[in-house]
């Protein structure tokens, strides 16, 4: 059983962590994947042809484009040669981020652009080339969040920019109803990735939460690949929270109960 074979997936982000993890679990659902990154020549790109290297071992087709998706012009060039060399669109999954981890008065006027012009502007780039190809096959957009879009998270002002995109995927939803594409987002919880250790440097009580609490990135890939499947056709303009019950306990854990 293989629900994704012959579609094509682009997932933003993917030499590491989550989107990495989407990846995988995309390509052994049965899809040609679209891996991107965007720092050229270090550790990230080795990390982009490792898994280039494991999808086309396992029989499916691998394109690893470079592209910073703050870029226009670099996001035309993503969804190009994804529609040359791949010849169709199903799924994009927007994962990628890049943020500065301080409070929102001591970012600098460089890093509150950058802030923006990835986490926002960036997601609406690739929004408006994929839906070029999405039309064509009813295909499926999933943004990837984070809880910062709805709870206070110290020196995290990403989460505004997730706040931001679930209120972009409910519009988008709506937008794109008349060419059949179903626009969906996952909130996730606390995540272990290379951006969480810079984080942790931040949140000083984080080693006490327990494991159990934290979120692997294969479930945040489970529910992105359920987001793509046939059995979630009756969802659109929804954002999936998967914090393995974190935010629902929160208050519990104030009043110490
Ligand atoms: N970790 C968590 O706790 C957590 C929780 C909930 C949600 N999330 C969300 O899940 C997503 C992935 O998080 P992660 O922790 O896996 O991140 P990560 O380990 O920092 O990986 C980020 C990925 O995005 C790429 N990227 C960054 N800026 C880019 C840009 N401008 N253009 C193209 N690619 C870019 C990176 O490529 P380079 O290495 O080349 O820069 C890398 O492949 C993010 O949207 C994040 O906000 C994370």
């Amino acid at each position: 059983m293989l629900p994704f074979k012959d579609k094509v997936a682009v997932i933003t982000g993917s030499s590491r962590g989550i989107g990495n993890a989407i990846a995988r679990k995309f390509a052994a659902a049965g899809a040609d994947i679209v891996i991107n990154y965007r720092k050229a020549g270090g550790s990230s790109q080795e990390q982009a042809e490792l898994l280039c290297r494991e999808i086309e071992g396992s029989g499916r087709r691998a394109l690893m484009v470079q592209a910073d998706i703050a870029v226009k012009d670099d996001v035309k060039r993503l969804f190009a040669e994804t529609g040359e060399k791949l010849g169709r669109l199903d799924m994009l999954i927007l994962n990628a981020a890049k943020a500065p981890f301080k409070p929102f008065e001591k970012l600098f006027e460089r890093e509150l652009r950058q802030l923006v012009e990835t986490n926002y502007l960036g997601n609406i780039f690739c929004i408006q080339e994929g839906v070029r190809l999405l039309e064509k096959t009813e295909g499926r957009i999933v943004f990837i969040s984070s809880l910062g879009s709805r709870f206070y998270n110290p020196a995290y002002p990403l989460g505004s920019m997730k706040a931001a995109m679930e209120s972009v995927v409910r519009d988008c939803a709506e937008g794109l109803r008349g060419r059949k594409i179903l626009v969906n987002a996952v909130c996730g919880g606390i995540v272990k990735t290379d951006s969480f250790k810079v984080l942790r440097q931040y949140w000083e009580h984080i080693d006490m939460l327990p494991d159990e609490l934290f979120v692997e990135p294969d479930e945040i890939a489970d529910v992105a690949a359920f987001l793509c499947s046939p059995e979630s056709r009756g969802i659109t303009g929804q954002t999936v929270i998967v914090d393995k019950g974190l935010s629902n306990s929160l208050f519990r854990a104030a009043i110490g109960a």
